[in-house]
């Protein structure tokens, strides 16, 4: 049976007004803009007001992304939310957002957990529904984050690197045979899950608890697993790296994005990042990344991107992609 291509048809996100600089920053912890600078490439993070939930910035967000392509919110069959901070134990975010879009009957629901690699696990999900359940026609994969509020502001190794966002991408359906979403591969290794977690639970405490890392080693792995998962994908999908157009990493940290694209041969020119104006927005990270792309930068038709990202688990993946 003939299949569709499922493609990304537009995309939309939303970063909350206040702006803190490493300079404001430096104002109640000791650090500094040159430290931050130089580890990270990290020079502001935005922060969301206490008013506002994940849920408000997704569905700015996807507000935007249904604007953009002229799509009505009630053509969308299913919502996949990638946030490790929702605004409930339960129900899940996705459904919040439904009720804010107004969308009377779809499927929703969140990718917890993954974190920093939300959003490909929610890609991967997304993009499988679909090509198994050809009655979902459009899908919104989110991926929002306010991260500020899982932080330990007097962690000043941790809490430098995070800030708060949204992005997301509509999914559709293309009768072009071999574009869109071309292939995705997700990993975990859970036995990696002490060098970064959230120290609370229902399980465990009864509270969010505030994120724990080991800097050192999470860098480490990071680069080592998202060359991997880039290479495996390049490989597996007979393209060489210079044939690569765009690379769309996780934007935790500039040395990281940097170290991954060398090892995998790509000139900066290639890579996507956002990390300096953003910081690390953990699964928002790749899909603000795309929306930035598009409003900058727009990809062309054919060209390929490489999404690429690693967090808590840990869990890393990666998503190939010819921009429809
Ligand atoms: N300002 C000033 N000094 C600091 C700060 C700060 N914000 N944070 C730590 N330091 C100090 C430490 O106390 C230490 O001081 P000491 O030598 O007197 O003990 C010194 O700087 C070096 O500390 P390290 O932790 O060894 O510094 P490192 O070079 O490893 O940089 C960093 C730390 C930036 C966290 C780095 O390890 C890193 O980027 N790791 C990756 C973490 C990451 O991106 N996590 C995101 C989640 S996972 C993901 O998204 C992929």
């Amino acid at each position: 049976m003939k299949q569709d291509s499922i493609v990304i048809s537009s995309t939309g996100s939303y970063l909350p007004k206040k702006v803190l600089t490493n300079d404001d920053l430096a104002q109640f912890l000791d650090t500094s803009d040159e430290w931050i600078t130089q580890r990270t490439g990290i020079k502001q993070r935005h922060i969301a007001s206490s008013a506002e939930m994940v849920s408000d910035l997704a569905a700015e967000a996807c507000v935007q992304a249904l604007f953009k392509a002229e799509v009505s919110p009630s053509d969308v069959d299913l919502i996949i939310c990638a946030t490790s901070t929702p605004d409930l134990t339960f129900p899940s975010t996705a459904a919040i957002i439904q009720k804010k879009l107004e969308i009377k009957n779809c499927m929703a629901f969140d990718i917890g957990q993954a974190a920093c690699n939300g959003f490909i696990t929610a890609l991967t999900v997304g993009n499988a529904m679909m090509r198994s359940n050809p009655s979902i026609k459009k899908a919104l994969i989110i991926g929002a984050e306010v991260f500020s509020r899982l932080l330990d502001w007097e962690d000043r190794s941790t809490c430098i690197l995070f800030g708060d966002g949204a992005g997301c991408v509509l999914l559709d359906r293309s009768e072009t045979p071999n574009t869109g979403i071309l292939d995705c591969q997700l990993y975990n290794d859970g036995s990696l899950d002490h060098i970064l977690y959230a120290d609370g639970g229902v399980g465990q405490t009864g509270d969010s608890g505030k994120v724990v890392m080991n800097g050192r080693s999470v860098f480490k792995e990071a680069v080592q697993k998202l060359a991997q998962a880039a290479e495996d994908m390049l490989k597996k999908n007979n393209i060489d790296a210079k044939d690569l157009n765009w690379f769309v990493p996780h934007q935790a940290n500039a040395r990281i994005i940097k170290a991954t694209a060398d090892h995998i041969g790509l000139p900066e020119e290639r890579i996507i990042s956002t990390v300096d104006q953003h910081a690390n927005t953990s699964a928002a990270s790749i899909p603000l990344a795309l929306d930035w792309a598009q409003t900058n930068s727009p990809f062309k038709k054919g060209d390929l991107v490489l999404l690429d990202a690693l967090g808590a688990g840990l869990s890393w993946g990666a998503c190939l992609i010819k921009w429809a």
